[in-house]
């Protein structure tokens, strides 16, 4: 029998802004961004510094508000949302990893890993929150390290704690920024090479990067320069992938 499965947008972004304002200046930092991102894509976010990056990720994780546009996230607008249902779908769909890491020293890498579920309603089972912890730490290969404190780890060591951190709650899209910008190159390259299997293995990745080469991972490449998208591939892209999906889903 044909399996026909139309691929639905995950996060779509129309006309987005953003602007900062300050009592003697405003920024604009994003400028009529428009986007999608389907289930299953590898996306990079690349272009100089103070181009938007990420501010962009920030708004696509729900961190951030647009000054103007629309964001639909399965659909559903987030704009007229209050700030506690938006801080819900993030927990929900949303995995976070930043450049800095933004582990907890003072808990241990498990605790840390666990931090997401925490605000889970209703209140998941002791059982649910470690079977869930133990296989994200599984994913990154640090279930080993479980009971260590993060800053007893090494940087690429830590990145991957944030990583299954990222993962815990199962999310619908992972926003990565500058995974790599505090690791060196073998760290970075293993760091990526982990992003990479991820998504074969079908996690939706959203990845800012300043490097050319760990951009090229992406199977999607945007552009970005003074807050605008210089060439909009997302939506052609990503439909041409999702077609190619349903067509080799259909044969
Ligand atoms: N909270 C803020 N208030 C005012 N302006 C801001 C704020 N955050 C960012 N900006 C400005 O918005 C623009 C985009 O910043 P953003 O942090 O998104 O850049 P970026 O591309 O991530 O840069 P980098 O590669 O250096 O991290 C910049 O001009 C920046 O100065
Ligand atoms: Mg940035």
């Amino acid at each position: 029998m044909t399996k026909h499965i139309t691929k639905k947008a995950l996060i779509e972004l129309k006309n987005i802004q953003k602007v900062y304002s300050k009592i003697d200046m405003e920024t604009h930092a994003l400028r009529d961004i428009n986007m999608a991102i389907y289930e299953g894509d590898y996306i990079s976010i690349s272009g100089p510094s103070g181009c938007g990056k990420s501010t962009l990720l920030s708004i696509l994780g729900l961190l951030d508000t647009p000054s103007d546009g629309s964001y639909l996230i399965n659909g559903q607008q987030v704009a007229n949302l209050t700030a506690d249902d938006r801080a819900e779908i993030r927990n929900l769909h949303i995995g976070f990893i930043f450049q800095a890491f933004n582990l907890i020293d003072e808990i241990s890498v498990y605790d840390n890993v666990a931090l997401p579920l925490k605000y889970r309603e209703p209140k998941l089972s002791a059982k649910v929150v470690h079977e869930q912890v133990m296989d994200s730490l599984e994913k990154v290969e640090m279930q080993h390290r479980c009971t260590h404190k993060p800053n007893q780890l090494s940087g690429g060591q830590q990145q991957r704690i944030a990583i299954a951190r990222a993962l815990v709650g199962k999310p619908s899209i992972l926003l990565v920024d500058e995974p790599t910008g505090n690791l060196d190159s073998k760290n970075g390259d293993l760091v990526m090479a982990l992003l990479d299997d991820l998504n074969k293995e079908g996690t939706t990745i959203c990845m800012v990067t300043h490097d050319p080469r760990y951009a090229d991972h992406a199977k999607i490449k945007l552009n970005l320069l003074d807050g605008i998208i210089l060439e909009n591939l997302s939506l052609n892209n990503a439909l041409d992938s999702s077609l190619e999906n349903n067509l080799q889903e259909a044969v």
